[in-house]
């Protein structure tokens, strides 16, 4: 009974417990969809550089789940040169709001286009005999308060809009394991949650795999193993192994049940061990040849009067404006974020490919996305003494993330006031988008072309260079709404939302999980497993 709990929690921050005796292996997790963030405990400073793609947000607007699962197929051999197990990744959440700090990490606001996509990449990942993690289950589309707030949502909605992508996913693509999210769904932990994991995954969509916590999601764990949570993540210590043999002891948990969760770990994770690959090398030119082409893929040209692209060769003079050119924005922030192999940047790769025009840089504004006089002044110069002028602009780190909602859609007010200073001075504007998710564009008049780059990974300023220069064509199609104004959607009234449960204040933050301090256990082994405690 014991050593059966004890499958039921992880060993560390990302493995599951061994059991020698019984020639049981562990096996090794690690985030997050659009590369490998592989590290000891929770130090990421130093994690296996990895080929970082496009985000999510990105990756859904090639609508196309063939390159999806070839990016899978990267990924999957990526993990399996660095022993990793299972990549947890994609996330399929829907896209309530634009405000929305993970939209990024999503893939639409549309049930099937992100269904498709994340079986291409299931499929991608899977066929290399490594595991996918599809998260976060369900109803999961706000960080505010993400760990105590309650998702109310009727049937129908669940079932026509926030079930869809994992439902398609679950029947056509099996992904060896499925996340819960961290909130409640209708007032129960997704992690305790019968109609989520037991009704829905398990019984209606025929899950083969097991469910596993988002790390730290975990509430009454045995109540959990009853509901259909198979693996707490990262390890409790053995305090809530301790649950769940207390709960079979007092007959308030079957004894068969815990057998029938221990049968699902058991099969992923042996299922792990015969796809084990030795001796797989990443080729990490070719991967980055990859991602540039995916990233080029994803790029959609909103915007375009008069053709002014593809960039005509005939030009002599071009102004590049903005930091990230340089510096692109090509990833968001939080647990997806990878170490990349390289970085690619639009400034250096247009040199390269338009040799007989002239570049010349202006830095426009701070990575704060703030601007001053000077700048703005030296830009404007810049253009005009340009025959034409590409700003980059778009979210710094700092606005989108992982743990917080965004205020409001707007681009950083440097970014704002210096496309329009230089739209003031030269027709010829193109505005080059760097975000992960929708942004308004007050200015969207006063430019020629519009091309939204989102965060493409780190070849991303390569596709940019390519599709300006008309080497790809910019085939993408935005999965998401770019609302004119924010108050024209459905949940302008109400996000992020408050159901009135959160008690942010009578709680602490241990690591990534908030603890109502009236639940707190005496003795439990808070950030058992996390390098800090704060
Ligand atoms: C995130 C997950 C991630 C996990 C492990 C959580 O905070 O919500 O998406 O996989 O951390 O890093």
């Amino acid at each position: 009974l014991e050593e059966k709990a004890s499958l039921c929690s992880g060993e560390t921050a990302w493995s599951t417990k061994a059991i020698t005796r019984l020639g049981i292996p562990s096996i090794f997790m690690t985030d997050g969809p659009h590369g490998l963030r592989k590290a000891e405990g929770f130090d990421f400073t130093n994690s296996v550089p990895s080929t970082c793609f496009p985000t999510a947000s990105a990756l859904a607007s090639s609508w196309n789940p063939a390159l999806a699962q070839k990016m899978g197929e990267a990924l999957g051999s990526e993990s399996q040169a660095n022993d990793v197990q299972i990549l947890l990744g994609p996330g399929v959440n829907m896209k309530r709001s634009p405000l929305g700090g993970r939209n990024f990490e999503y893939f639409s606001e549309d049930p099937v286009l992100a269904g498709k996509i994340a079986i291409g990449f299931i499929n991608g990942v899977q066929s290399q005999g490594v595991g996918t993690s599809m998260k976060h289950f369900a109803a999961n589309s706000q960080e505010a308060e993400r760990m105590s707030n309650s998702s109310n949502v009727d049937e129908r909605t669940l079932n026509e809009i926030y079930f869809p992508a994992f439902e398609m996913a679950v029947k056509e693509a099996q992904p060896w394991t499925v996340m819960c999210s961290y909130n409640k769904l209708n007032g129960t932990y997704a992690s305790e949650n019968s109609y989520l994991l037991n009704q829905m995954l398990k019984e209606k969509w025929g899950l083969q795999g097991f469910v596993v916590s988002d790390w730290g999601a975990v509430n009454e764990r045995a109540l959990g193993v009853g509901a259909g949570l198979h693996l707490e993540m990262p390890a409790s210590g053995g305090f809530n192994d301790k649950k769940i043999v207390e709960a079979v002891k007092k007959g308030t948990l079957a004894e068969a049940r815990l057998d029938e969760i221990v049968t699902d770990l058991l099969t992923i994770t042996l299922k792990a061990k015969d796809s084990h690959k030795k001796g797989i090398v990443v080729d990490k030119v070719k991967h980055n040849e990859l991602a540039r082409q995916v990233s080029g893929e994803c790029i959609v040209l909103l915007k375009n009067d008069n053709a002014i692209l593809p960039l005509k060769s005939a030009l002599k003079k071009i102004a590049i404006v903005g930091d990230f050119a340089k510096n692109p924005r090509y990833q968001g922030a939080g647990s997806s974020q990878v170490r990349p192999t390289q970085i690619v940047n639009a400034l250096n790769e247009l040199q390269k490919m338009a040799k007989g025009t002239q570049f010349s840089f202006s830095t426009g504004y701070n990575t704060a996305g703030e601007t001053d006089d000077a700048k703005i002044a030296e830009a404007v110069q810049n253009a005009k003494n340009s025959e034409l002028v590409i700003v980059f602009a778009g979210l710094p780190d700092s606005y989108e993330s992982e743990g917080f909602d965004r205020n409001n859609m707007d681009l950083p007010a440097g970014h704002n006031k210096l496309i329009s200073e230089v739209a003031k001075v030269n027709k010829n504007i193109v505005v080059v988008l760097m975000n992960g998710a929708a942004v308004s564009m007050p200015w969207k008049n006063d430019v020629a072309a519009i091309v939204e780059a989102y965060l493409g990974g780190q070849a991303g300023g390569g596709a940019i260079a390519d599709v300006l220069t008309g080497k790809v064509n910019p085939s993408g199609k935005l999965s998401e709404t770019f609302p004119a104004h924010l108050e024209d959607t459905p949940t302008a009234m109400d996000f992020p939302s408050k159901d009135g449960n959160a008690n942010y204040g009578e709680g602490i933050f241990i690591g990534y999980r908030y603890y109502d301090k009236k639940k707190i256990e005496p003795n439990f082994p808070f950030g058992y497993g996390l390098s800090y405690t704060s």
